[in-house]
């Protein structure tokens, strides 16, 4: 019989958890093909409530779902994993600084990253969705010794989805017309999505639109703050849309991306685009086999050159931070 693949998930007990969980062991990641193990992690106060979830996936019967591990030890968790999705992650609250944000996500981040480096599969899939993500991702770099880094990324696909469904809303076109979209940067409200190398039937997408300042004053910011918007509109923050994104981002990842389009991942950058290196920034990559590129010979004009400098002076902030702390 075949093996199953080796899912691992963080925060499973949480709401993206709850989305997530229950289209991996249907199958929608890999295809009817690959038999699953789930392998969830959870804080030890969020045992029950994960029991409660897994009680919930016995109850789907999925023809699929061969294992569940549930456990509050990430080297348990992350034991032999061909595939990690970092969930679970420290909130921001209320008067919290970045700083402080980002201690409280290195007390989780630091010591999961030497876990998956001691536990997963060595060409492990690890996607880091908890936020800040980027960071969080560079955070978890830093501890995981002997892993080689471009096994870890960071989930820019939410934005990247977003971005598609507001230009195809704006053109009056669907979302199969569009290809080569692009997000630039943090996941953060610097993100750029860039609609100058982005194609709708063939043609430029900016050029498409035809109006700069929908582009920088309308589209830009609708797109970088869609996360505040359903926070306001729905009195919680996208868990189903984040799940779907972080299913989207590894399957093409291990499934590879199709000819003539590409995807948007955060990865360690090697400077490109004038990103600096080592930064965990979102980029155009094209997959193949479980491996990612980032698209390299795109212009880069006087509109997209700030916005993705930008961008990138954040993620060196942040990184500076962290370095300052003490967590890389
Ligand atoms: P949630 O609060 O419902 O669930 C998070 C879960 O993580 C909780 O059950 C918590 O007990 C668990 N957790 C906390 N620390 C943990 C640790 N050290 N080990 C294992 N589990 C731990 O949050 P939700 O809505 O599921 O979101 C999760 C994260 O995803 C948040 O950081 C959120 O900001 C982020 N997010 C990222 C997006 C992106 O586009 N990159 C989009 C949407 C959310």
């Amino acid at each position: 019989s075949t093996q199953p693949v080796r899912i691992a998930v963080t925060g499973a007990a949480g709401q993206i958890g709850y989305s997530l969980l229950f289209r991996l062991a249907s199958g929608e990641l890999l295809g009817p093909d690959t038999p699953v193990a789930l392998q969830m992690l959870e804080v030890t106060p969020a045992l029950g409530a994960l029991e409660g979830v897994a009680m919930e996936l016995d109850d789907c019967a999925f023809p699929l779902l061969t294992e569940m591990v549930r456990t509050d030890d990430a080297e348990v968790a992350f034991g032999d994993a061909d595939i990690v999705f970092f969930v679970g992650a420290m909130p921001r609250k209320a008067g919290m600084e970045r700083a402080d944000l980002l201690e409280a996500n290195g007390g989780i981040f630091g010591p999961q990253g030497a876990a998956l480096a001691k536990a997963a599969k060595p060409d492990v899939n690890a996607l880091v969705v908890g936020n800040p993500a980027n960071t969080n991702a560079l955070i978890a770099l830093g501890s995981a010794e002997g892993l080689d880094p471009r096994r870890v990324t960071a989930m820019t696909r939410l934005d990247h989805n977003r971005a598609k469904a507001q230009l195809a809303a704006r053109l009056g076109v669907t979302v199969n017309d569009i290809t080569k979209m692009t997000i630039w940067g943090n996941h953060s409200t610097t993100q750029y999505p860039d609609l100058v190398h982005c194609e709708v039937g063939g043609r430029s997408a900016f050029d498409a639109v035809g109006d700069e300042a929908w582009i920088a004053d309308t589209y830009i910011p609708t797109v970088a703050k869609r996360g505040a918007a359903i926070i306001e509109a729905r009195g919680a923050s996208s868990a189903a849309s984040a799940a779907n994104a972080a299913i989207d981002h590894v399957r093409d990842w291990v499934k590879g991306t199709p000819e003539g389009d590409w995807v948007s991942m955060g990865v360690v950058s090697d400077g490109s685009y004038g990103v600096p290196e080592g930064l965990v920034s979102s980029f155009p990559c094209t997959t193949r086999d479980g491996e990612w590129e980032i698209v390299q010979g795109l212009d880069i004009d006087d509109f997209s050159r700030p916005r993705i400098d930008a961008s990138a002076e954040e993620l060196a902030s942040e990184r500076d931070t962290v370095r300052e702390l003490g967590l890389i």
